[in-house]
């Protein structure tokens, strides 16, 4: 019975994907306030003992895995920098020494913010390690990645926009539930501090503390967006991105990037490049030229998918944001589909889109040629900003949805981008209201250096 909904359901969608190239799910739904959770919500609580580490989480910390970056805040006094760190079958502790540093934003003033990064670990190794040491010590485990290669299988989960709402929450529970994600992709936009008067700082406290249960055991790819600027110059805040690059760190000189917010690493065999919507990216400019650096060194030999991550999208059919990834667009597109890019996940849209493999790099000014075209060496464009923030779900789409967008929807969800071999992946798209074996959208990846052929879900001719 419920095998024949399904199939039925999804003769419908074919349909529509033959007629007009694109789906607007029928999926409709209930309209409800996104409302944060209150300060004392069990997610937010802190741990017990004095001066125990809070805000734990883990990112990658050197260019090909075998680093790991530890953060976490201690909130009395700065407490010790170490981390101590064994394997499970060499009981021996080794430990990393690390920093600690505060801030201030207008009348808030931070903990004891503390990075470590832990560098040569053992491939593919499942690893514990504690800080807190002296007062009050808290424990944690992570798995390194396998060594870098082509055929590595890797599963990396996809969240953006998350925020901290009731709705974040069920967004956070429902990538745990999936038992396969290694490593969380990050597009942007996170603990939504800056919707509170003065940008309450104590948001991006209870932000760290939400996402802990996850990010201090598996690394989260940071990606910033523009909820990170936290420019406010009429309370004397005129340096962008402080609670954010305070907090939030990643290996980025590791690529020979001069700055957090733009940076790679290889992971199996991925090459992930994330790069900043809100840092200046014109011609001349670091970012501009590091991209046209960075993107020849990556071997597809070595790691045949080349996935970007940044905020705001370069392909957005909904009436919310429209058109603000275009200058970004116009200067790096043309990269992309000459270093045939495999993938593009942004956020910034409270909602879910994919598009078919289509480039619009044709436009000079003058020859009138701006339509999207279809385009089997450009990348998939997949907005999940749908995290569940409190600025709610973008319902609003343009009318008729365009020939490029293959499928979108207002829910909030996750994904997940399973990568099988060289040639295959796996994509995923997880609406909350659903189990997580249900796949709301999902689609096969061919990767365009390895094995270039349109996939079977492309409907734009
Ligand atoms: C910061 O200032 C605001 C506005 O005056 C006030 O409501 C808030 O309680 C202050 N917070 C702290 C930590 O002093
Ligand atoms: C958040 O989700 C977790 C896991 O499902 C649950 O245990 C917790 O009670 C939830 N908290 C809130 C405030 O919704
Ligand atoms: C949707 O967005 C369009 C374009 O901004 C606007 O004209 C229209 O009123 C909006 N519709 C709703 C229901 O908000
Ligand atoms: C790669 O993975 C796909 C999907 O699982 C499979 O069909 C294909 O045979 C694999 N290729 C190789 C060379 O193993
Ligand atoms: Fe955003």
């Amino acid at each position: 019975m419920g095998l024949t909904v399904l199939l039925v359901f999804g003769l419908i969608l074919n349909a529509a994907m033959l007629c007009n190239g694109g789906v607007t799910s029928l999926f409709v739904r209930k309209v409800e306030p996104t409302k944060d959770m209150p300060l004392d919500s069990d997610v937010f609580r802190v741990p017990p003992g004095y001066n125990a580490p809070q805000q734990v989480h883990i990112t990658q910390g050197d260019h090909d895995g075998k680093g790991v970056i530890v953060s976490w805040v201690t909130p009395s006094e700065p407490g010790s920098n170490t981390v101590l760190y064994w394997t499970a079958n060499d009981k021996h502790k080794y430990h990393a020494e690390g920093h600690v540093r505060k801030y201030k934003f207008y009348n808030y003033t931070s903990g004891f913010i503390h990075h470590c990064t832990l560098r040569n670990l053992k491939i593919d190794t499942q690893y514990y390690y504690e800080v807190g040491i002296k007062h009050t010590m808290r424990q944690f485990s992570f798995r390194t990645p396998p060594k870098v290669g082509p055929d590595v299988p890797y599963t990396f989960g996809l969240i953006g926009d998350l925020g901290q709402s009731f709705d974040s929450n069920r967004t956070l529970a429902h990538y745990e539930s999936n038992p396969n994600g290694q490593t969380v992709l990050y597009v942007g936009d996170l603990s939504y501090a800056d919707n509170y008067p003065f940008h309450d700082n104590v948001r991006w406290d209870t932000w760290g503390r939400f996402t802990e249960r996850s990010a201090a055991y598996q690394p989260w790819i940071w990606t910033a967006g523009n909820h990170e600027i936290d420019f406010v110059p009429e309370i004397g805040e005129k340096v962008p991105f402080k609670p954010y690059r305070n907090r939030y760190h990643t290996p980025y000189r590791a690529s020979g990037s001069t700055s957090s917010l733009w940076y790679s690493i290889k992971r199996a065999s991925a090459y992930i490049i994330v790069l900043s919507s809100y840092s200046a990216y014109g011609k001349y400019t670091p970012q501009y030229r590091w991209l046209e650096a960075e993107l020849p060194k990556v071997d597809r030999k070595e790691t045949p998918w080349l996935i970007v991550l940044m905020h705001s999208p370069w392909y957005n059919s909904y009436n919310y944001h429209y058109m603000e990834g275009e200058t970004m667009r116009v200067m790096y597109e043309p990269w992309f589909v000459q270093y045939k890019v495999d993938v593009v996940f942004a956020g910034h849209v409270h909602a879910y889109e994919r598009s078919e493999r289509i480039s619009n790099i044709a436009y000079n000014v003058v020859n009138g040629q701006c339509t999207p075209i279809s385009d089997q060496s450009a990348p998939v464009y997949i907005t999940i900003g749908d995290g569940g923030n409190l600025e709610g779900l973008a319902t609003n789409m343009t009318e008729p949805q365009p020939k490029y967008s293959a499928y979108r929807e207002a829910s909030f969800g996750h994904a997940i981008f399973e990568i099988k071999n060289r040639t295959h992946a796996y994509y995923t798209w997880h609406r909350n209201q659903d189990g997580e074996a249900v796949a709301a959208d999902s689609t096969w990846f061919y990767n365009r250096f390895w094995y270039p052929l349109e996939e079977p879900t492309s409907a734009m001719k």
